[in-house]
């Protein structure tokens, strides 16, 4: 699968610690004059990774910058980049991974009509298993005796199990940064694919989750189809917020520039309720819209006094659901302003392009944080928002976000579809004393923090070397 064009080492690598994942922490874009562009990612994953030294991280080119970059042989140390066929590569990330895994995980489906398990989902698995294969393949040729593979994310579930047959030396770990779904939910699955899903996670040493709650639906679902976990141990490492780097960042001149002019946005003195998520289906970002008109409608009082500053960046645009999803979000808050907005007020401040320099100055001046997803592995914004907060933060938190596990105590919990219960959380959020947000901020901050991303990495290496 992996294409004849591209440059392998000459010499085989034996890196001792290895990490797979679909998306790598580079990218390239092919520019009009020919040359490559390459963007560095951020996220858990990246900084949790530079807490070691001699690492492989294997990833796919994504787009069309990435094959070129992988053609003409340009790469990153520490980066193998899969040239993996493109139409195989769509079937695998589009067709399985976020229309049918991502669905089945975070329970989006609406049941009277989807899914459908036809011959078409069946060429598409095949594409997913060769995916997978050209994964294992790589991982397998780069990884020297008796390393320590770490592969990311329902993308690659068969690669564990692919790579205990052609390796057998190697500790392989697998990591779930999503929800894991309920067996009943789980067995919406054809049986044999539901099999092929457990038993390729089972073939890692170690099997890992954001929280116990995702640990125990991966576990039941295993008991429940295939009889045990069999000698596949189970871990749960919840992923905390970078304070270090959030709290330099968000003091840099380009966010006091962004504070500035979402001040001016919102006017002065306002209230803010902030949000910021990518437009993913799970993040419920239209009934947390629904829950804010009903505060305007229902408690006059706010008018005028509160703003709703919602960021609601770009995903998976390749999928019509997600671009009607993201077409309905913008609906809704235009919506809002049409029939609430007055001349000195706009009650939703909506950005759709990706500014995290403008995220962080919004994370600051947030007096209210709305986190309230259908599902969620973990949710970040919800612990990196108490940590950089200026006054305090009042968070509103859905209680099916992992987040919740560590937050809950002390945030104003929701169930994500009570859209009148949302209403009065967000009321009794922006009520809530000064002196008892602080206090429940600095709490909040506290929990937040306990495993930073170096940290979470490093104890799920020691962990699979020491259980093994
Ligand atoms: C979210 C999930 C991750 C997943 C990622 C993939 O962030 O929490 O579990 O790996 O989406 O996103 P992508 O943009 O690569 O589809």
């Amino acid at each position: 699968m992996v294409s004849e064009h591209e440059v392998r080492p000459a010499v085989r690598s034996s890196a001792q610690v290895l990490v797979a994942s679909n998306r790598g922490p580079v990218s390239y874009t092919l520019e009009t004059d020919g040359s490559l562009d390459a963007k560095r990612g951020g996220g858990g994953l990246v900084s949790g990774l530079s807490a070691v030294e001699d690492k492989l991280w294997v990833c796919a080119a994504l787009g069309d910058g990435d094959r070129e970059a992988v053609r003409r042989g340009v790469g990153e140390p520490g980066v193998r980049m899969l040239d993996i066929d493109a139409g195989v590569h769509a079937d695998a990330y589009n067709g399985i991974a976020n229309s049918v895994l991502w669905f089945v995980h975070h329970m989006l489906y609406q049941t009277p009509l989807e899914p459908v398990f036809d011959a078409e989902f069946r060429r598409q698995w095949a594409s997913f298993e060769s995916y997978n294969r050209a994964f294992a393949e790589a991982l397998a040729e780069e990884a020297g005796q008796g390393a320590a593979v770490l592969v990311q994310d329902y993308h690659l579930a068969l690669v564990p199990g692919m790579l205990r047959e052609l390796r057998p030396d190697l500790r392989i770990g697998h990591f779930s940064h999503t929800p894991w779904a309920p067996v009943d939910y789980f067995r919406l699955l054809p049986d044999d694919i539901a099999e092929q899903l457990l038993h390729g996670i089972l073939g890692a040493d170690r099997a890992a989750f954001l929280t116990r709650r995702w640990a125990d639906a991966f576990i039941g679902c295993c008991t429940r189809i295939l009889g045990g976990t069999g000698r596949t141990r189970i871990g749960v490492h919840g992923l905390g917020a970078d304070a270090g780097f959030l709290r330099r960042r968000a003091h840099e001149a380009d966010v006091d520039e962004r504070m500035a002019a979402l001040r001016e946005q919102t006017g002065p003195g306002r209230r803010t309720i902030v949000r910021v998520d990518r437009t993913e289906l799970s993040k419920n970002i239209v009934r947390g819209l629904f829950a804010y008109r009903e505060l305007l409608d229902e408690r006059p009082e706010w008018r005028e006094r509160v703003v709703h500053v919602a960021f609601a960046y770009p995903s998976r645009q390749d999928l019509a659901v997600y671009r009607d999803y993201t077409a309905e979000v913008r609906r809704v808050a235009d919506e809002i302003n049409a029939v609430h907005g007055t001349e000195g007020w706009t009650p939703v401040v909506l950005h759709v392009k990706d500014d995290f320099a403008r995220s962080l100055a919004a994370y600051r001046l947030a007096d209210v944080a709305l986190v309230n997803p259908i599902r969620d592995g973990m949710n970040l914004v919800a612990k990196e928002i108490p940590v950089v907060s200026d006054h305090g933060c009042a968070l509103v938190l859905s209680r099916e976000a992992g987040a919740y596990e560590e937050l809950g105590s002390d945030a104003v919990v929701v169930n994500p579809y009570d859209v009148s219960a949302t209403a009065a959380a967000l009321h009794e959020a922006l009520t809530m004393a000064d002196d008892e947000r602080a206090e429940r901020t600095e709490r909040l901050a506290a929990a937040a923090v306990a495993l930073p991303p170096q940290q979470w990495f490093l104890d799920q290496l020691d962990a699979l070397r020491r259980e093994a």
